[in-house]
Parts: C-alpha cells; sequence; structure tokens
C-alpha cells in the first residue's frame, strides 16, 4: 500500500494584532540611586534605560502575560475561545509547573486552546514566533497568541548594581493567522544557540543541578548573574552576523528594510549592532528608556511602540533581532500586514 502524498502546503503566517501590558509602578533612576551605589548619568549613558515598570508583590507573569492576551485579543476583535493554541515565552514562570501557558489559558478563557511554555531568555520571543507560525503553516491551527512575558524583579538582586539597573516587567502578545491571499507575512529566520556561554548569563539555583536550599538562598544563587562586558560583546557581533546571513540569503540589504525591532537590553548594544550592519539610526526601534530589559517581552513591548508612534505600517518590511541567556540567538525577517 502505498502514501497518499498531498501536496506542498502552501499556508502563511502572519502577525494580525499585537497587545502589551506593563505594571503601573514605576522603578526609576532615582529610585535606584537609593538602594546601590549607582548613578542616573550612569544608568543613563552606559545603558540608555530611565526607568522600569516593576509588580507589586504577589503578581506573576502569567497576570501580566492575560493583560497583554486580553489587549491583542480585543485589538483583533477575537474571542479567546477561538484561539487553538498558546505559546507562552518565559524565564520566570509563576511556578515550574504547570506551564505558565495553562494559567494564562485559565485566565484569558482560552477554552479551546492547547499551549507550552518556551525558555529561551531573551529570544524566548522570537523562537515562539517561530513556533507558533508552524503551527499555522502546516494548516493544523488558524489562531496562535503568542507571548513573552517576564517578571524580571522577581530573579534579580536588588544589591548588585551591575544587573539591578538593566531589567524591568513586562509583557507583550502577538495573535498569528494565516495569511490572506497576497499576503507574505513571516518570511524566514535564522537562529542559533550556542551553549559555551551557558555560564555567562544565568540563573544558577532552584533547578535539578542546585536544588533549592538554604544555602542556595544563601549564596544568592536564585538571582540572575551576568558577565556584562562579555555579553555585550558577543550579543553585538552574534546578531549583527545572523541579521547579515537573514538578508542575504533573501536577496535583501538593509536598504530594504523598513524597521529593525532588536532586543532591547542595552542602547549601545542596539546602536553597536545596527553600525554594524549598516541599518540607519532612524530605522531603529528603541524604548529600553521606558522600560529597561524586560527578557521575552522587549520585542513585542517594542512592536507596540512602533506601532503607537505610526512607524509600523502595511507591507513594511521588518527586521527582528534577539540575543539573550543560553546563548540563544534569533532573526527574523517579516512583511508587516495591517
Ligand atoms: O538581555 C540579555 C543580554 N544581556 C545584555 O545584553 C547585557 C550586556 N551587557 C551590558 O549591557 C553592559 O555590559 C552593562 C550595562 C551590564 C555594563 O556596562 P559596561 O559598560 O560593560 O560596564 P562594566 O561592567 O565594564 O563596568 C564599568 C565600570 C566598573 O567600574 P570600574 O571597575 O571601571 O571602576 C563597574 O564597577 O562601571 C562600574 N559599574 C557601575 N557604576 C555605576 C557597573 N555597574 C554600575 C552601575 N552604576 N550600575
Amino acid at each position: 500500500m502505498s502514501l497518499e502524498l498531498k501536496p506542498r502546503n502552501t499556508v502563511r503566517a502572519k502577525i494580525s494584532a499585537v497587545g502589551a501590558y506593563v505594571p503601573p509602578r514605576l522603578l526609576t533612576n532615582a529610585d535606584l540611586e537609593k538602594m546601590v551605589a549607582t548613578n542616573d548619568q550612569w544608568i543613563t549613558e552606559r545603558t540608555g534605560i530611565r526607568q522600569r515598570h516593576i509588580v507589586d508583590k504577589g503578581v506573576a507573569t502569567s497576570d501580566l502575560a492575560a493583560e497583554a492576551a486580553r489587549d491583542c485579543l480585543k485589538k483583533a476583535g477575537v474571542a479567546a475561545s477561538d484561539l487553538d493554541a498558546i505559546i507562552v515565552a518565559t524565564v520566570t514562570p509563576d511556578m515550574f509547573f504547570p506551564a505558565t501557558a495553562c494559567l494564562v489559558q485559565e485566565k484569558i478563557g482560552a477554552t479551546g486552546a492547547w499551549g507550552f511554555d518556551l525558555s529561551a531568555a531573551c529570544s524566548g520571543f522570537i523562537y515562539a514566533l517561530q513556533m507558533g507560525a508552524k503551527l499555522i503553516e502546516s494548516g493544523a491551527h488558524k489562531k496562535v497568541l503568542v507571548i513573552g512575558a517576564d517578571v524580571m524583579s522577581s530573579i534579580i538582586d536588588y544589591t548588585d548594581r551591575a544587573t539591578c539597573i538593566l531589567f524591568g516587567d513586562g509583557a507583550g502578545a502577538v495573535l498569528l493567522e494565516p495569511c490572506a491571499e497576497g499576503e507574505v507575512g513571516l518570511v524566514d529566520f535564522v537562529h542559533e544557540i550556542d551553549g559555551s556561554g551557558a555560564s555567562s548569563l544565568y540563573m544558577p539555583g532552584g533547578g535539578s543541578l542546585h536544588p533549592s536550599t538554604a544555602e542556595t538562598v544563601a549564596n544568592k544563587e536564585h538571582y540572575v548573574h551576568q558577565e556584562g562586558g562579555a555579553v555585550f560583546k558577543v550579543a553585538v557581533r552574534k546578531m549583527s552576523e545572523l541579521s547579515e546571513t537573514l538578508l542575504t540569503r533573501n536577496g535583501l540589504t538593509p536598504a530594504d528594510i523598513d524597521l529593525f525591532i532588536p532586543h532591547q537590553a542595552n542602547q549601545r548594544i542596539i546602536l553597536s549592532t545596527a553600525e554594524k550592519l549598516g541599518m540607519p539610526e532612524e530605522k531603529i526601534v528603541i524604548n529600553i528608556g521606558e522600560y529597561g530589559n524586560t527578557t521575552a517581552a522587549t520585542i513585542p513591548l517594542a512592536m507596540h511602540t512602533a506601532l503607537e508612534q505610526g512607524r509600523l505600517k502595511k507591507d513594511g518590511l521588518i527586521l527582528l533581532a534577539s540575543f539573550g541567556g543560553g546563548y540563544t540567538i534569533g532573526t527574523t525577517l517579516l512583511r508587516w500586514e495591517f
């Protein structure tokens, strides 16, 4: 008996709505001056960050993710019950298990959706976007919600000036749907992981290697540890290299790109990456000043900012790039379809 081969699937995925949510409470550079030996001038000049949004006690990643999801679905005019799947990119899940996606599913009432969490640190959203797109492209699903959400304040040592000035809390969500006739949507991606960078940016405690004990708490193992200088250099090199590979293999140059939306870790990383790539400053979306580094949420939050500024327009060619703990690197090329 021979297998009946079906024709190659030609469904493409597009982003059809963007939602965002940040908690209202602000942690400004002036606030941090009172907590650690730092100052507004150092933080602004070395990172571009002026403030971050921080959750109140008891507010978790699933709460921010659910708010961003509701905002996204409202903008799309889609009922939560119509979702087929929910993917939550995060490194600060509410708990080890159940997956934050399950908690979001319950909170928003997405009664017909399955889902899962994806852990790729600051590249989490870009990786989840591709996973969601594949569910659409396979023909299996019509509506996939992709969320990037992190409560970084839950794993930050607010006595360590090298890390506590960088991170904020937030969530962003996009709805993925099949392209209509003539639409292009998500075009291509280049991803890479490099585990040799695992100990340059990580949280050592709480996992199976170092389960939580009084000792791991005393040793501050439940906080973000980072070799900032080393991460900085690799971030610039790898984001520009992978972006160039992606553009070249699609016959494009930075001149063809309408908007460059990079991960927001440090304004100097963003500008150095863009310079290496030959991407003019006016094409870059930068909102790190307002939010800091929100890990998996930076790119959908930046999309939200760009939409509010009227810079994301139908038919625009968009380049996304990310770099994060792992190391994880991601780049995506897409056409904006609304
Ligand atoms: O999203 C995931 C990926 N993460 C990143 O991409 C982060 C990458 N790294 C960075 O963004 C930067 O390396 C940092 C912002 C973390 C640090 O900036 P830097 O320009 O690399 O500074 P540095 O670590 O080389 O430190 C320079 C000086 C040091 O003092 P000395 O040794 O020269 O006397 C630090 O102790 O600045 C000092 N310093 C600070 N001073 C005031 C470090 N943090 C602070 C601070 N306030 N908050």
